[in-house]
């Protein structure tokens, strides 16, 4: 490198500008015989060339196309291209277009191709290679290469080639360099068409400028497109894990499912398991609650509770008397109606209820559904006295169904008192004794005549 900072100055200070204006001395003194105007067929050349460029896309190498059009125009002079990079002050041979003969001696020489041989330059000489014009480089191979090469060698390689000028000219718009081209003569040949050759570097400036900001532009969709498809399958990824764990929770939800409605089976054969012990026992009560559930899930049904929930009422339902087996058998079927000691014998069936229920796991409070059946919104009801929002919603619906199915039925004490009897007792106890809403919901279903109760053969005592 140390020669090659000679080599720069001398490209700065002795080179000359070469152009369509260079006088006939300096031109001869320079080697060229110099012309004024491009001939016609370097024109139709440089129009063809041009045309080409526009289809260049930036996969093609533009380098390698620049050299070769370049060495059209020089009688099989050698063209080394270059690119230019400002931010290091760098040159690096991108092509190197010559016959096979300087091809190869090059490359015996070197060692290798010349491609890849990057230098260093003056700013005086990066100036002197941004005015557009073609300069003669003073000195031989040895000051072209800014001594990257060794002056033996670049005198034999001279030698054996019979190198003769060198001329060179950047690629450069406003100012910026951002390559350059080169042309090694052969001794005794000379350039036929510099102002042709320049127009043609201009040309090639303009369309390698186009070129690399197209190439920086792929190369960053290449990028963004990398990182896309790795986002893509990350994604993908993420998803096909996420359906899994549908699928997962999916297969748990209907294995719960089926748990559920065993054990939900099992809550029922439970349940009928007691009905049946008090049919058996107790023929009226039995019936007597198989129709007021009736009633009482024709009701939430009408109030838009759940199915969830109507399943809750209808186990409460059937069972909600089923603490009357603790009460003699002979009370409960007495014709001559009840003494206070009798009833308050009976006023205790909610907790018997209860207590039987009490130690079964419902998924619902059925046990203390059962346990406030006879309650009352005003507290005037048993065993607790508990009043309006205290008392569970199914037990106050359980409630007005339970008198409704108990007046309108026969009892061993009386006839039955009918539905209308019945109606008017829920109506005149509304928001006092009975839940308004469920009141009125009752009314308007028995009123619309959209619930009947089943067919029974005998009543039983509430
Ligand atoms: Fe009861």
């Amino acid at each position: 490198m140390k020669n090659g900072n000679r080599a720069k100055e001398q490209l700065t200070g002795d080179s000359k500008l070469l152009n369509r204006r260079t006088t006939h001395s300096e031109a001869s003194e320079s080697g060229y015989t110099g012309e004024e105007t491009i001939p016609s067929s370097d024109i139709l050349y440089l129009a063809s060339t041009a045309l080409r460029f526009v289809e260049l896309t930036p996969e093609e190498d533009i380098y390698q196309f620049i050299g070769e059009q370049l060495q059209k125009l020089t009688d099989s002079s050698i063209i080394v291209i270059s690119s230019f990079d400002e931010a290091f002050n760098n040159f690096c041979v991108r092509s190197f277009v010559g016959n096979t003969g300087d091809r190869d001696t090059f490359i015996e020489f070197l060692g290798r191709s010349p491609v890849g041989v990057a230098a260093s330059i003056s700013d005086k000489a990066r100036i002197a290679l941004t005015k557009g014009k073609l300069v003669k480089v003073p000195g031989g191979l040895y000051e072209f290469a800014f001594g990257e090469i060794p002056e033996a060698i670049c005198h034999e390689i001279e030698r054996r080639l019979a190198l003769g000028d060198i001329y060179s000219m950047g690629f450069s718009c406003k100012g910026n360099l951002f390559g350059t081209a080169a042309i090694i003569t052969h001794r005794g040949t000379k350039l036929a068409s510099p102002s042709a050759l320049e127009a043609l570097i201009s040309q090639s400036a303009v369309a390698l400028q186009r070129w690399q900001a197209e190439r920086a532009l792929q190369q960053a969709n290449d990028q963004l497109e990398i990182k896309i498809a790795k986002r893509t399958e990350e994604l993908t990824k993420a998803n096909k894990k996420l359906k899994a764990e549908v699928a997962e929770r999916k297969q748990t939800e209907k294995k719960l499912k089926q748990t559920t409605g065993k054990l939900l089976e099992s809550v029922e054969t439970t349940i009928q398991a007691m009905v049946r012990i008090v049919e058996k026992r107790d023929p009226y009560t039995a019936g007597h609650q198989r129709r007021v559930t009736q009633l009482a899930c024709a009701i939430a049904r009408r109030m838009n509770y759940s199915e969830d929930q109507v399943n809750a009422l209808h186990l409460a339902g059937i069972i909600h008397d089923v603490g009357k087996i603790q009460v003699p058998a002979e009370i409960l079927a007495n014709p001559d109606g009840l003494s206070e000691a009798e009833f308050s014998i009976v006023k205790t069936h909610p907790l018997a209820g209860y207590e039987i229920l009490n130690t079964i796991e419902f998924p619902w409070p059925i046990a203390k559904i059962i346990y406030q059946h006879h309650e009352r919104m005003n507290g005037s009801g048993y065993p607790l006295g508990l009043s309006g929002e205290d008392i569970l919603l199914e037990a106050r619906i359980l409630a007005v169904a339970d008198v409704v199915e108990a007046m309108s039925s026969h009892r061993p004490y009386r006839p039955a008192l009918g539905i209308d009897k019945a109606l008017e007792e829920i109506i005149q106890g509304k928001g006092i004794l009975y839940d308004a809403d469920v009141v009125d919901n009752c009314v308007n279903l028995l009123s619309e005549g959209s619930f009947k109760f089943e067919q029974k053969a005998k009543s039983a005592v509430s």
